[in-house]
């Protein structure tokens, strides 16, 4: 795989895409693993790639939120949500206009489509250049961390993909919010805090998060884990184990000494890289989180450490 560096990679590894290749590239959220999402033969390497279960499906992603429409049907929530939220870690999952020519392996067969439009320059920068959607993953092994740095993406998926656009490192740090509008429900909690959501619904968010459910098929019970098994409750430390620490709670490295969800959320996934190194090179055979509280950010952090730490397949 080639590591590509702005400004002169954005064209080449535009060049790439359109050429039905795999490239890995920075948003805001996480990195993507990018193909073009008309090209079928293109999307279905992405599969192969990520070691994915083909049924789940991906996200398209857009420079701006005016080319959405002709892709999907927008209802007023829809509408109301983008202008609020585009560019930004919120993705939309919205009917499918027939004849949008985004390839059926993208949306795994649904008569809906997934979208977002990313904040970050460097993917929008991208994403005109390519001037088609284009569908990413996040570009890990499934069930395994999500990157927010290029050398995560190396680590994971070298060998296995073209090349990655290296953007350094994410500056939210979790995948966008999943929601279904018109009416609103939660599919996933994310970089966007459903707070802020309900604040522009007036209602609170249903919502539809239950490991396994067949909506938001990604968000399988076991996801984001690291080699070494991680457990959540630290009230009994044992020597063999990293601490993850958050606030008081210093540990071998922490998420946010201030105790910060913005912080912790934006440094939880290298955390998990890192913690799993070290714990690699000391020979211990677990990773212990610190408690993070349950509110605004915190709740999807929440969401992927349960995850981190649930029984393996
Ligand atoms: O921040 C993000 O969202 C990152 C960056 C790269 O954009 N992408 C990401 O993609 O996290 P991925 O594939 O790891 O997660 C996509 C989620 C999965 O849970 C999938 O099942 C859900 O989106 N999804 C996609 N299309 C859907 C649809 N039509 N209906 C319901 N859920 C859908
Ligand atoms: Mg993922």
């Amino acid at each position: 795989m080639i590591r590509l560096t702005p400004p002169d990679g954005v064209a080449a590894a535009a060049e790439l895409l359109r050429a039905g290749k795999l490239v890995a590239f920075p948003t805001e959220t996480v990195y993507g693993l990018g193909a073009d999402a008309t090209d079928g033969q293109a999307v279905a390497k992405i599969y192969a790639a990520k070691g994915r279960p083909s049924f789940n499906p991906l996200i398209v992603h857009l420079p701006d939120a005016e080319e959405a429409e002709a892709l999907v049907t927008m209802g007023p929530e829809a509408r109301a949500l983008a202008a609020a939220f585009w560019p930004g870690p919120l993705t939309l999952v919205l009917p499918l206009r027939p004849g949008a020519g985004v390839a059926s392996l993208v949306t795994a067969g649904l008569d809906t489509v997934a979208l977002r439009v990313p904040a970050a320059p460097l993917a929008r920068d991208l994403l005109r250049a390519v001037g088609r959607p284009v569908a990413a993953p996040s570009a890990n092994l499934s069930g395994r961390i999500s990157a927010t740095r290029a050398d995560h993406v190396i680590d994971g998926l070298s060998g296995r993909i073209d090349a990655v656009l290296d953007g350094g490192a994410c500056d939210v740090g979790l995948e966008s919010t999943i929601l279904r509008p018109d009416p609103a429900v939660l599919l996933r909690e994310g970089g966007l805090p459903a707070e802020r959501i309900e604040a522009i619904l007036g209602y609170p968010l249903t919502r539809d998060v239950t490991p396994g459910r067949v909506q938001a098929p990604g968000q399988l019970a076991s996801h984001y884990a690291p080699g070494a098994p991680v457990r959540l409750d630290i009230s009994h430390r044992a020597p063999d184990a990293v601490l993850i620490g958050f606030g008081p709670v210093a540990g071998d490295l922490s998420l946010s000494p201030d105790g910060d969800l913005t912080e912790a959320a934006a440094s939880l996934f290298d955390a998990l890289h890192r913690a799993d190194a070290l714990a690699r090179a000391r020979g211990h055979h677990r990773i212990d989180v610190a408690p993070i509280p349950d509110r605004g950010l915190g709740r999807a952090i929440n969401d992927r450490l349960r995850r981190a730490a649930a029984p393996r397949p």
